[in-house]
């Protein structure tokens, strides 16, 4: 019989239409600290969790759009790891959709063509009345505030408490209706609406393979659930499936 590693591998080289789920995991070897590390240096007392809200925002701006200015500045220095590229060669083969949950631009700077970015985008801003704002902010310790309306500007990612963007979550589930298979990587499975796509995948009935070091509350309905990291994984993983001659 095939461990299943080896048909995890079967599986995804039959598949067609792919859909990748992608967490902060997939971008840790880039040096970027997934949510549930703790934090480093400057920001070791807090608490991913207690500095992406609406509610941090609104008793201290200064301080979340600091440690966003932090975060972008991580992000600009970091570069794609192997794991990303992977991902970008199998959208070259087959026909992937490729939701994040993560906001930095790591999928899209290592060649994946069309990201669906649930949680939103890094270095996007918007005001809190969501007038979009375009102006160069690199370098500014506290937010500018919104030429049209004069409310303050604030980074374009999803916080805890927030609704996803609404285009990027219809995109989400019509990949999740039209999958064969759906790829799982480095994401705790914790964080609602976002789960739920696994889950739904699931329920399909269609193969779903979870690449995590670590079992997360979605590893009992993973179909497989390889324990490694992302960047070793996914270009073995892939690299093979699309060299059998099922692809
Ligand atoms: N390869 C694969 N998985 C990894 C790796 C790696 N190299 N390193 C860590 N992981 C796994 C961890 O085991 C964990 O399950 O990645 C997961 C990271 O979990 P989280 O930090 O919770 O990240 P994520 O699931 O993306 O968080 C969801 O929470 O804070 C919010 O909006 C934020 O998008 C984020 C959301």
């Amino acid at each position: 019989m095939l461990a299943a590693y080896e048909r995890a591998t079967a599986a995804l080289a039959k598949a067609q239409n792919v859909l990748v789920l992608t967490g902060a995991g997939i971008s840790a070897a880039s040096d970027v600290p997934t949510f549930r590390d703790a934090q480093t240096g400057l920001w070791a007392k807090y608490r991913a969790e207690d500095l992406a809200t609406p509610e941090a925002f609104a008793r201290d701006p200064n301080l979340v759009w600091q440690w966003y200015q932090w975060r972008r500045q991580l992000v600009r220095e970091a570069q794609p790891n192997a794991g990303h590229y992977a991902l970008a060669s199998l959208a070259q083969a087959k026909a992937v959709s490729l939701v994040t949950q993560n906001v930095d631009d790591l999928h899209q700077r290592g060649g994946s063509p069309d990201v669906i970015a649930v949680h939103g985008a890094l270095f996007d801003n918007h005001c809190l009345n969501g007038h979009a704002y375009q102006a160069e902010t690199d370098g500014l310790e506290s937010p500018p505030e919104c030429a049209q309306c004069g409310a303050l500007v604030r980074p374009g990612v999803v916080w805890f408490g927030e609704s996803l963007p609404e285009h990027a979550l219809q995109r989400a589930d019509s990949a999740v209706r039209m999958a064969e298979l759906a790829l799982v990587v480095g994401t705790s499975s914790l964080v609602w609406p976002a789960a739920g796509f696994a889950e739904s995948a699931a329920a399909r009935g269609i193969p779903v393979i979870e690449v995590n070091p670590q079992a997360t509350p979605f590893s009992p309905q993973a179909t497989y659930h390889v324990r490694g990291l992302a960047e070793q994984v996914l270009p073995a993983l892939i690299g093979t499936a699309l060299e059998s001659p099922t692809t």
